[in-house]
Protein backbone atom coordinates (compact mmCIF):
# COMPACT_ATOMS: atom_id res chain seq x y z
CA UNK A 1 0.00 0.00 0.00
CA UNK A 2 1.02 3.43 -0.99
CA UNK A 3 1.78 5.81 1.80
CA UNK A 4 -0.01 9.17 2.67
CA UNK A 5 1.06 12.61 1.87
CA UNK A 6 0.53 15.29 4.12
CA UNK A 7 0.83 19.20 3.17
CA UNK A 8 1.25 20.72 6.64
CA UNK A 9 0.08 24.99 6.63
CA UNK A 10 2.54 25.67 9.41
CA UNK A 11 1.54 30.02 9.71
CA UNK A 12 3.53 32.87 8.81
CA UNK A 13 6.48 32.12 11.20
CA UNK A 14 5.75 32.19 14.68
CA UNK A 15 6.24 28.49 15.64
CA UNK A 16 3.50 29.33 18.63
CA UNK A 17 1.11 30.10 15.60
CA UNK A 18 1.10 26.51 13.90
CA UNK A 19 -1.95 24.44 14.48
CA UNK A 20 -2.04 21.59 17.11
CA UNK A 21 -2.72 18.93 14.05
CA UNK A 22 0.66 20.35 12.29
CA UNK A 23 2.93 20.04 15.24
CA UNK A 24 1.26 16.33 16.27
CA UNK A 25 2.04 15.39 12.52
CA UNK A 26 5.30 17.11 12.05
CA UNK A 27 6.49 15.16 15.00
CA UNK A 28 5.35 11.66 14.01
CA UNK A 29 6.81 12.20 10.57
CA UNK A 30 9.59 9.71 9.44
CA UNK A 31 10.06 11.49 6.26
CA UNK A 32 9.56 15.47 5.85
CA UNK A 33 10.02 17.72 2.31
CA UNK A 34 10.29 21.35 2.39
CA UNK A 35 11.22 24.10 0.27
CA UNK A 36 15.05 25.46 0.22
CA UNK A 37 16.40 28.86 -0.92
CA UNK A 38 19.95 28.16 -3.18
CA UNK A 39 21.01 29.63 -0.10
CA UNK A 40 20.47 26.36 1.73
CA UNK A 41 18.26 28.00 4.33
CA UNK A 42 14.19 27.01 4.37
CA UNK A 43 11.88 29.12 6.30
CA UNK A 44 9.22 26.19 6.40
CA UNK A 45 12.18 24.15 8.02
CA UNK A 46 12.95 26.88 11.04
CA UNK A 47 9.15 27.29 11.45
CA UNK A 48 9.25 23.29 12.13
CA UNK A 49 12.43 22.85 13.88
CA UNK A 50 11.60 21.77 17.43
CA UNK A 51 9.05 19.10 16.01
CA UNK A 52 10.94 17.48 13.67
CA UNK A 53 12.41 14.23 15.56
CA UNK A 54 15.99 13.06 15.04
CA UNK A 55 17.06 10.65 12.30
CA UNK A 56 14.21 12.19 10.16
CA UNK A 57 14.69 11.44 6.41
CA UNK A 58 14.52 15.21 5.08
CA UNK A 59 13.75 15.68 1.28
CA UNK A 60 14.86 19.64 0.73
CA UNK A 61 13.10 20.82 -2.79
CA UNK A 62 16.01 23.13 -3.96
CA UNK A 63 13.88 26.61 -5.23
CA UNK A 64 15.50 28.65 -8.02
CA UNK A 65 15.22 32.29 -7.38
CA UNK A 66 14.28 33.20 -11.23
CA UNK A 67 11.86 34.75 -12.50
CA UNK A 68 11.53 32.19 -15.40
CA UNK A 69 9.20 29.85 -13.89
CA UNK A 70 10.88 26.63 -16.38
CA UNK A 71 13.60 26.31 -13.47
CA UNK A 72 11.23 26.28 -10.73
CA UNK A 73 9.25 23.93 -12.82
CA UNK A 74 12.03 21.43 -13.05
CA UNK A 75 12.91 21.86 -9.45
CA UNK A 76 9.17 20.60 -8.73
CA UNK A 77 9.27 17.64 -10.95
CA UNK A 78 12.37 16.21 -9.35
CA UNK A 79 11.04 16.52 -6.11
CA UNK A 80 7.57 15.58 -6.77
CA UNK A 81 9.69 12.29 -8.38
CA UNK A 82 11.31 11.72 -5.10
CA UNK A 83 8.74 12.05 -2.70
CA UNK A 84 6.95 9.62 -4.92
CA UNK A 85 9.81 7.41 -4.89
CA UNK A 86 8.66 7.27 -0.38
CA UNK A 87 5.02 7.35 -1.44
CA UNK A 88 5.67 4.07 -3.54
CA UNK A 89 7.59 1.97 -0.55
CA UNK A 90 4.43 2.86 1.89
CA UNK A 91 5.95 5.65 3.60
CA UNK A 92 4.12 8.52 4.33
CA UNK A 93 5.68 11.96 3.66
CA UNK A 94 5.09 15.59 5.39
CA UNK A 95 5.47 18.58 3.26
CA UNK A 96 6.00 21.65 5.53
CA UNK A 97 4.24 24.90 4.22
CA UNK A 98 4.90 28.50 5.43
CA UNK A 99 1.47 30.09 5.80
CA UNK A 100 -1.53 28.49 4.20
CA UNK A 101 -0.83 25.16 1.85
CA UNK A 102 -3.19 26.24 -0.68
CA UNK A 103 -2.69 30.23 0.01
CA UNK A 104 0.27 31.28 -2.90
CA UNK A 105 2.09 28.52 -1.74
CA UNK A 106 4.82 26.41 -3.42
CA UNK A 107 2.72 22.67 -2.05
CA UNK A 108 0.47 23.59 -4.38
CA UNK A 109 3.13 22.67 -7.15
CA UNK A 110 3.61 19.07 -5.83
CA UNK A 111 -0.28 18.78 -5.05
CA UNK A 112 -0.48 18.88 -8.79
CA UNK A 113 1.99 16.46 -9.61
CA UNK A 114 0.79 13.61 -6.99
CA UNK A 115 -2.15 13.94 -5.81
CA UNK A 116 -4.43 11.44 -8.46
CA UNK A 117 -1.59 9.06 -7.81
CA UNK A 118 -1.54 9.13 -3.97
CA UNK A 119 -4.07 9.86 -1.11
CA UNK A 120 -3.48 13.48 0.78
CA UNK A 121 -4.38 15.52 3.30
CA UNK A 122 -4.00 18.98 3.94
CA UNK A 123 -3.17 21.11 6.86
CA UNK A 124 -4.36 24.49 6.65
CA UNK A 125 -2.51 27.25 8.14
CA UNK A 126 -2.30 30.95 9.61
CA UNK A 127 -1.94 32.82 6.26
CA UNK A 128 0.34 35.32 5.94
CA UNK A 129 -2.46 38.27 5.33
CA UNK A 130 -4.10 37.42 8.97
CA UNK A 131 -0.72 37.88 10.79
CA UNK A 132 -0.10 41.18 8.87
CA UNK A 133 -3.50 42.37 9.62
CA UNK A 134 -2.98 41.54 13.41
CA UNK A 135 0.37 42.97 13.56
CA UNK A 136 -0.81 46.43 12.39
CA UNK A 137 -3.80 45.68 14.32
CA UNK A 138 -6.20 46.98 11.78
CA UNK A 139 -9.01 44.74 10.63
CA UNK A 140 -8.70 43.39 7.16
CA UNK A 141 -12.35 44.16 6.17
CA UNK A 142 -15.92 44.96 7.66
CA UNK A 143 -19.43 45.00 7.17
CA UNK A 144 -19.42 44.71 3.27
CA UNK A 145 -15.89 45.41 2.05
CA UNK A 146 -14.42 43.42 -0.28
CA UNK A 147 -10.59 42.11 0.31
CA UNK A 148 -8.76 42.36 -3.16
CA UNK A 149 -5.69 39.69 -3.07
CA UNK A 150 -3.01 41.24 -5.28
CA UNK A 151 0.63 40.26 -6.04
CA UNK A 152 3.62 43.12 -6.41
CA UNK A 153 4.88 41.44 -9.36
CA UNK A 154 2.18 42.34 -11.78
CA UNK A 155 2.63 44.74 -14.17
CA UNK A 156 1.95 48.58 -12.86
CA UNK A 157 -0.93 49.35 -15.36
CA UNK A 158 -2.63 46.15 -14.35
CA UNK A 159 -1.72 46.57 -10.58
CA UNK A 160 -3.14 50.14 -10.33
CA UNK A 161 -6.13 49.11 -12.00
CA UNK A 162 -6.69 46.28 -9.32
CA UNK A 163 -5.74 48.56 -6.79
CA UNK A 164 -7.99 51.52 -7.95
CA UNK A 165 -10.88 49.09 -8.40
CA UNK A 166 -10.73 47.56 -4.80
CA UNK A 167 -12.05 48.44 -1.71
CA UNK A 168 -9.30 46.75 1.19
CA UNK A 169 -6.41 45.52 -0.24
CA UNK A 170 -3.86 42.85 0.69
CA UNK A 171 -0.27 43.19 -1.49
CA UNK A 172 1.81 39.92 -1.42
CA UNK A 173 5.20 39.37 -2.41
CA UNK A 174 6.15 43.21 -2.20
CA UNK A 175 10.18 42.68 -1.97
CA UNK A 176 11.85 44.52 -4.61
CA UNK A 177 8.12 45.95 -6.36
CA UNK A 178 8.15 47.97 -2.94
CA UNK A 179 8.80 51.30 -5.01
CA UNK A 180 6.65 50.28 -7.68
CA UNK A 181 3.87 49.75 -5.50
CA UNK A 182 4.48 53.15 -3.67
CA UNK A 183 4.18 55.00 -6.61
CA UNK A 184 0.71 53.41 -7.91
CA UNK A 185 -0.87 54.43 -4.23
CA UNK A 186 1.04 57.51 -3.63
CA UNK A 187 -0.81 58.40 -7.48
CA UNK A 188 -3.93 57.20 -6.20
CA UNK A 189 -3.79 59.19 -2.93
CA UNK A 190 -3.75 55.88 -0.71
CA UNK A 191 -0.31 56.59 1.04
CA UNK A 192 -2.27 57.63 4.20
CA UNK A 193 -4.17 54.08 4.38
CA UNK A 194 -1.62 51.87 3.69
CA UNK A 195 0.79 50.04 6.20
CA UNK A 196 3.41 47.79 5.56
CA UNK A 197 4.77 44.74 7.54
CA UNK A 198 7.43 42.60 7.26
CA UNK A 199 8.60 39.51 8.92
CA UNK A 200 5.04 39.40 10.30
CA UNK A 201 5.03 37.45 13.79
CA UNK A 202 9.18 36.66 13.86
CA UNK A 203 11.33 38.79 16.44
CA UNK A 204 12.64 40.60 13.86
CA UNK A 205 8.84 41.97 12.34
CA UNK A 206 8.73 45.07 11.49
CA UNK A 207 5.30 47.40 11.24
CA UNK A 208 4.39 50.60 10.10
CA UNK A 209 3.09 53.06 7.81
CA UNK A 210 4.05 52.71 4.66
CA UNK A 211 5.43 56.15 4.01
CA UNK A 212 7.96 55.58 7.08
CA UNK A 213 8.94 52.67 5.26
CA UNK A 214 12.26 51.43 4.58
CA UNK A 215 13.23 51.78 1.00
CA UNK A 216 14.20 48.19 0.66
CA UNK A 217 11.64 45.77 1.45
CA UNK A 218 12.43 41.67 2.04
CA UNK A 219 10.61 39.31 -0.20
CA UNK A 220 8.66 38.18 3.12
CA UNK A 221 6.53 41.94 2.93
CA UNK A 222 3.09 43.01 2.56
CA UNK A 223 1.32 46.15 2.12
CA UNK A 224 -2.21 46.28 3.68
CA UNK A 225 -4.39 49.49 2.53
CA UNK A 226 -8.15 50.14 3.71
CA UNK A 227 -9.73 53.00 2.21
CA UNK A 228 -12.57 52.86 4.91
CA UNK A 229 -15.25 52.16 2.79
CA UNK A 230 -17.09 50.48 5.20
CA UNK A 231 -16.27 51.59 8.55
CA UNK A 232 -15.65 49.82 11.62
CA UNK A 233 -15.65 52.09 14.13
C1 LIG B 1 4.64 32.59 -1.88
S1 LIG B 1 3.68 33.60 -0.81
C2 LIG B 1 3.32 32.45 0.47
C3 LIG B 1 2.07 32.79 1.20
C4 LIG B 1 1.78 31.81 2.34
N1 LIG B 1 1.52 30.50 1.83
C5 LIG B 1 0.63 32.27 3.20
O1 LIG B 1 -0.27 31.47 3.49
O2 LIG B 1 0.62 33.41 3.62
C6 LIG B 1 4.91 34.61 -0.10
C7 LIG B 1 4.38 35.99 0.27
O3 LIG B 1 3.58 35.89 1.41
C8 LIG B 1 3.75 37.04 2.22
N2 LIG B 1 4.25 36.61 3.53
C9 LIG B 1 4.42 35.34 3.94
N3 LIG B 1 4.82 35.31 5.23
C10 LIG B 1 4.92 36.60 5.63
C11 LIG B 1 5.28 37.21 6.86
N4 LIG B 1 5.63 36.49 7.93
N5 LIG B 1 5.26 38.57 6.92
C12 LIG B 1 4.90 39.31 5.85
N6 LIG B 1 4.54 38.77 4.67
C13 LIG B 1 4.55 37.43 4.55
C14 LIG B 1 4.74 37.95 1.52
O4 LIG B 1 4.02 38.90 0.79
C15 LIG B 1 5.47 36.96 0.64
O5 LIG B 1 6.03 37.61 -0.48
Amino acid sequence: MNGKLYGIGLGPGDPELMTLKAARLIKAATCIAYPMLETGTSFARSIAQDHIADGVREIAIEIPMSVARKPAQDAYDKGAEEIRAVLEVGQDIVVLCEGDPFFYGSFMYLFSRLSEDFEVQIVPGVNSVSACASVVERPLVARSEVLTIVPATLPADDLSEKIANAEAIAVMKVGRHLNKVKDILAAQNLMDFAHYVERATLPNQKAMPLADAPDVAPYFSMILVSKGNDPWL
